[in-house]
């Protein structure tokens, strides 16, 4: 993949703030500042959070009722209103036939919520996602480096983590004030 547009790196220190990140980016996808869709990816070892990221951004989203992990239906697909989402794992992923004869391409939309665990496992039949977020272990808690490849995906990266330009700078008191 290119370079993404822009990325930043978070500490999350337990289950809690990965959930608080994914109902950040809950009203983003779902169209509440902007057209509704995008596609996220989502990198990172096994037990990394990924599920449990996507789990807590459905339910965000306004999904009731069990949100089960794909990892042995490949897919599991939502709706809330008119917005589909629809939940990919490709851990167990090893044919493109498979891809390819289930239709799932045509699920692709820019205007559903597309969230893919295991991405690298369909390397070269996916688009780039608009926002790849990777999970990485880091003592107790985990480090999530969030990346931009489309303006889509930047929009949203910037509503998380402002871009240091746009940063308020620190008010500094004169010298000699009091
Ligand atoms: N920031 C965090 N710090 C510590 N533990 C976390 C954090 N976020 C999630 N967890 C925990 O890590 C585990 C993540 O499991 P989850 O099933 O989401 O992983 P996964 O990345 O989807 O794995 P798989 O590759 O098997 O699908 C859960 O037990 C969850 O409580
Ligand atoms: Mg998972």
């Amino acid at each position: 993949m290119s370079a993404p547009l822009r990325s930043a790196t978070l500490h999350l220190p337990d289950e809690t703030a990965t959930e608080d990140l994914a109902r950040r980016l809950a009203p983003l996808v779902s169209g509440q500042h902007g057209p509704a869709g995008g596609h996220i990816h989502l990198r990172g070892d096994l037990g990394a959070g990924k599920t449990a990221f996507t789990r807590a951004l459905l339910r965000a989203c306004g999904i009731a009722g069990r949100i089960k992990s794909p990892s042995y239906a490949l897919l599991e697909s939502y709706k809330v209103s008119n917005l589909y989402f629809y939940h990919f794992d490709f851990y167990r992923f090893s044919d493109s036939r498979e891809w390819l004869d289930a239709g799932f391409r045509d699920l692709l939309r820019d205007d559903a919520v597309v969230l893919i665990e295991w991405p690298e496992r369909a390397e070269g039949l996916l688009p780039p996602p608009d926002l790849l977020i990777s999970l990485a272990y880091a003592g107790q808690g985990r480090d999530a480096t969030l990346s931009a490849y489309t303006p889509r995906g930047q929009t949203w990266l910037n509503a998380i983590v402002p871009p240091p330009l746009a940063a308020p700078s620190p008010r500094k008191a004169p010298p000699g004030a009091a």
